[in-house]
């Protein structure tokens, strides 16, 4: 891996002091819930920080209560109203497909040992809408070079545990269960892509994809998914939800760009969830603002074509 992600700023350079006297309280919760909390409070920020965008983080109640988590249900609300349904004590991961260590590991011996971080990073939803989260984990890279990535794995696809029992929404006909998504192998490899377990130094909320999750903070929120039990290491572009359901308006890559609307809506601007009534629609950035770090990656690829 070529390098790990830091940023020159710390919360403390765009934080007011009373929530920064808040953050000094959650994250000493933190040490206790997460265990291998030792990092916590290293005051990473994901990407630049903007003149108009000073990554001030969304409050939980925000983050905790406006969801998309289709297993719930489809509204806003499901998911905080129902994901207490679902059991994630034990729970396990599959890994397979071209790795050398493949097999059913628990979530326990996953983290063993694994240094939880603390990222804040923007999250851009497809339909426009954004929030900035305090996420708790720790790198994909870091999982997947302990598994052993074998040569000829060029993506790596994601399976949503299935448990209709425990997920209403899963008990109808909303979308092809399980939810699944997928990234190249590099976007996963890549220092900003994250398997989340919590978020404000508390485990990860059921609604907010527990115990553990995808974040990529460059795409749009629907490759971030959520309550993984398979990681598969595959040679070619894998299936996944919303681009099986409709490739026009879901792409593979989903890179968040301004300059591509979906078809149906514009990209080029987002309302910050929490933002107030008068609140106004503030400018979608280049890769969620993380341009520097990622658009590398797709040099000499169309972007309207790979969206
Ligand atoms: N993962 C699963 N399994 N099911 C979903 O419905 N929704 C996606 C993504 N991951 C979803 C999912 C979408 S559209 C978004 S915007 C984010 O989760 C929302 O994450 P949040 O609720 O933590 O903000």
């Amino acid at each position: 891996m070529a390098y790990r992600y830091r940023s020159p700023l710390t919360r403390t350079d765009v934080t007011p002091k009373e929530i920064f006297m808040n953050r000094r309280q959650w994250m000493a919760g933190a040490g206790a819930v997460v265990g291998t909390g030792a990092a916590l409070g290293s005051g990473l920020i994901g990407g630049p920080a903007h003149a108009q965008d000073a990554l001030e983080p969304n409050s939980f109640e925000d983050i905790t209560s406006y969801n998309n988590y289709y297993e719930f249900g489809t509204s806003k609300t499901d998911p905080s109203n129902y994901a207490h349904e679902l059991t994630t004590d034990p729970w396990s991961i599959e890994i397979d497909g071209m790795v050398d260590n493949p097999g059913t590991y628990s979530l326990a011996d996953l983290l063993d040992g694994q240094t939880i971080e603390e990222r804040i990073y923007r999250f851009r939803c497809v339909e426009a809408w954004s929030m900035v989260v305090p996420w708790n984990g720790f790198e994909l890279a870091d999982l997947l070079t302990r598994v052993g990535v074998q040569d000829g794995a060029q993506y790596v696809a994601f399976e949503t545990v299935y448990r209709p029992d425990e997920m209403p929404g899963q008990r109808r006909n909303i979308l092809d269960w399980p939810y699944r998504e997928g990234l190249r192998l590099d976007e996963a490899m890549h220092p900003l892509t994250l398997l989340a377990t919590g978020l404000y130094g508390e485990p990860m909320p059921n609604q907010n994809g527990a115990p553990i999750r995808l974040v990529v903070p460059w795409k749009y929120g629907f490759k971030s998914i959520k309550s993984i039990v398979r990681i598969s290491l595959v040679a070619d572009q894998p299936e996944t939800t919303w681009n099986m359901i409709n490739a026009r308006e879901y792409g593979f890559y989903s890179n968040v760009n301004p300059n591509v609307d979906h078809p149906r809506w514009s990209q080029a601007t987002e309302r910050r969830v929490g933002g107030g009534l008068f609140s106004s629609r503030q400018p979608t950035l280049m890769f969620n603002g993380y341009e520097d770090d990622v658009a590398s990656m797709y040099e000499g690829m169309d972007l309207s074509e790979y969206y």
